[in-house]
């Protein structure tokens, strides 16, 4: 029970990492608040979590949606000790091939929606508070067809070094995790099942621990930086990719 009597909020807890992260959390004792924007999967999460989870439809992406999350959750659960920014969207996007919205839907859920989360939140985390940002293994990398997620991605890693500062002397953590290819509804939603298979193998091939990870491996690194495990980290990043990036 290693966030026992703890509060958290999981953007985007409604299906793959952030849904493994919420289900370890409430097993570790905490109580846990999610937001996603398909109402239509809401009673099957309602079930995977059954432990009385909050479960909050807002979009990421819409400023007033998360002030009004941020409302909900304090009338919850009073104080927040951890906040993970999870939701993000994430497609390839060719320079030739993509169009002004293309670009807009990226950069306005991926990064202005991480950054009017965290100011809506802010107010509501209690001193000592973990907040988590989910960036990903591709800020190491140089991976075509995807500049726009990686840079919107880098963005985030950037926030968690400022923001680390500006909440030091509340000593608010503001730590990261890079996920490297997790398998996760996020990977198959523009491919088609045999595209999804083709995938899954080529990544697994070009991954040094020789498979994709699961969304259990990213709760388990959310649940480290949650927890008090993780106390002398600060502004930093965990990078769970199987060594995709780093040998
Ligand atoms: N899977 C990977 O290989 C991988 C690798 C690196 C980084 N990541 C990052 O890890 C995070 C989670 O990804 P995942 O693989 O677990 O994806 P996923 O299975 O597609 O889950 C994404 C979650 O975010 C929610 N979401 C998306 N846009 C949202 C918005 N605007 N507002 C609120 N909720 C929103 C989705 O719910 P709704 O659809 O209902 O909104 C869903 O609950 C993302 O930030 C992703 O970029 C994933």
């Amino acid at each position: 029970m290693r966030l026992k009597d703890k509060t958290a909020l999981i953007t985007g807890g409604t299906s793959g990492i952030g849904l493994a992260t919420a289900k370890l959390f409430l097993r570790e004792g905490a109580r846990v608040a999610v937001t996603g924007r398909d109402t239509s999967r809401f009673e099957a999460v309602r079930a995977e979590l059954d432990k009385g989870a909050l479960i909050l439809r807002a979009d990421a992406g819409s400023v007033t949606d998360m002030r009004a999350v941020s409302t909900e959750v304090a009338e919850a659960f009073g104080e927040l000790d951890i906040f993970f920014a999870n939701a993000g969207i994430a497609y390839g996007t060719p320079l030739a091939e993509t169009d002004e919205a293309r670009y807009d839907e990226i950069m306005d859920i991926d990064v202005k929606g991480v950054f009017f989360s965290m100011q809506a939140v802010a107010p509501i985390l209690r001193h000592g508070a973990s907040v988590i940002l989910s960036t990903s293994f591709i800020i190491h990398v140089g991976r075509p067809g995807l500049s726009l997620l990686s840079a919107a991605k880098a963005a985030v890693r950037s926030f968690a070094r400022t923001w680390s500062r500006e909440f030091l002397d509340r000593k608010i953590r503001v730590n990261t995790i890079s996920p490297g290819f997790i398998d996760t509804p996020l990977i198959g939603r523009h491919r088609t099942p045999e595209e999804l298979q083709a995938f899954r193998d080529k990544a697994a091939a070009t991954v040094p621990m020789g498979r994709i990870g699961e969304a259990d491996d990213i709760a388990a690194a959310a649940l480290f930086l949650a927890s008090d495990d993780s106390r002398y980290m600060l502004g930093a990043e965990l990078v769970v990719d199987g060594g995709m990036s780093q040998i």
